[in-house]
């Protein structure tokens, strides 16, 4: 009656009670009876749940680090409405460029157009995907990014070349409402830096603006304008009425 059983390289009292799930005889465990086999899948579900929650706040943290405007939390390709041909061909490229970006095949994207016309939400579409396969990407206006470097001397611990450096380890980063910063020439020469040293390390930039392209162009000058092309310039122009206010489409 006293049999012994080894459940995980500890010895156990055997009881006489049966699981009626597997059918075994069920172990003394302090002053209950439990099945070996209930007690090692529990254990297994119970690391599964652990893994799981862990996973979540991994993605939670993932995803927030990408700094997406939350008014643009619900901004995917399928929320994105198709009503005109600009419309279409902006959602194939920004799909197409995602897909790309995704598998390794990286290049530069420019989106100039309206106000209101789905730009940021298009870049959040694609940040999203790209976050969904675990590329780190991040959004940010050129003002708060020329603001954040300007500013990196006043903190403790960044000063400006690090703040440039932050700029250009990401893997995608999704510069909006490129020109609408402070004009000083210092804030524009720290955007400018950042895409210089992202085109260094070979990592793609989605510059968004409300220029004309050939605007865009002056203003990054022809230098950075030529490197901007390298590995193929992604061109999405949005010139359609704007979506906010029910504009004709
Ligand atoms: N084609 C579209 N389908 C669905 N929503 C759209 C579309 N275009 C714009 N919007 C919505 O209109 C608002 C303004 O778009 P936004 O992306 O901020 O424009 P932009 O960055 O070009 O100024 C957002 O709420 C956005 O989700
Ligand atoms: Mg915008
Ligand atoms: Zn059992």
């Amino acid at each position: 009656m006293n049999s012994i059983a080894a459940v995980a390289g500890f010895n156990f009292q055997v009881s006489s009670d049966i699981c009626p799930i597997h059918g075994e005889l069920k172990i003394k465990a302090g002053s209950s009876l439990v099945c070996g086999t209930c007690a090692k899948e529990n254990v297994i579900q119970s690391n599964l749940e652990h893994q799981k929650t862990v996973d979540a706040m991994v993605r939670k943290k993932h995803f927030e680090g990408a700094k997406l405007p939350s008014r643009h939390a619900k901004s995917g390709f399928n929320e994105y409405i198709t009503q005109n041909d600009g419309q279409r061909n902006a959602k194939e490229l920004c799909v197409k460029y995602t897909k790309d970006f995704i598998t390794g095949l990286t290049r530069n994207l420019i989106m100039v157009g309206r106000t209101g016309t789905g730009k940021t939400h298009l870049s959040c579409a694609v940040a999203r995907n790209a976050l969904d396969k675990g590329k780190f990407a991040r959004y940010i206006t050129s003002e708060d990014m020329s603001a954040e470097i300007a500013n990196a001397w006043t903190k403790p611990d960044d000063n400006e070349a690090q703040a440039v450096y932050r700029f250009t380890e990401y893997d995608l980063l999704i510069l909006d409402e490129y020109g609408l910063h402070d004009r000083h020439e210092n804030r524009l020469q720290l955007v400018h830096k950042v895409l210089y040293a992202r085109y260094d390390e070979g990592k793609p930039t989605m510059l968004i603006s409300n220029y004309t392209l050939e605007e865009l162009r002056k203003d990054l000058g022809d230098r950075l304008w030529s490197r901007f092309q390298h590995d193929g310039l992604e061109v999405v122009e949005c010139n359609w009425a704007d979506q906010r206010v029910g504009g004709v489409v």
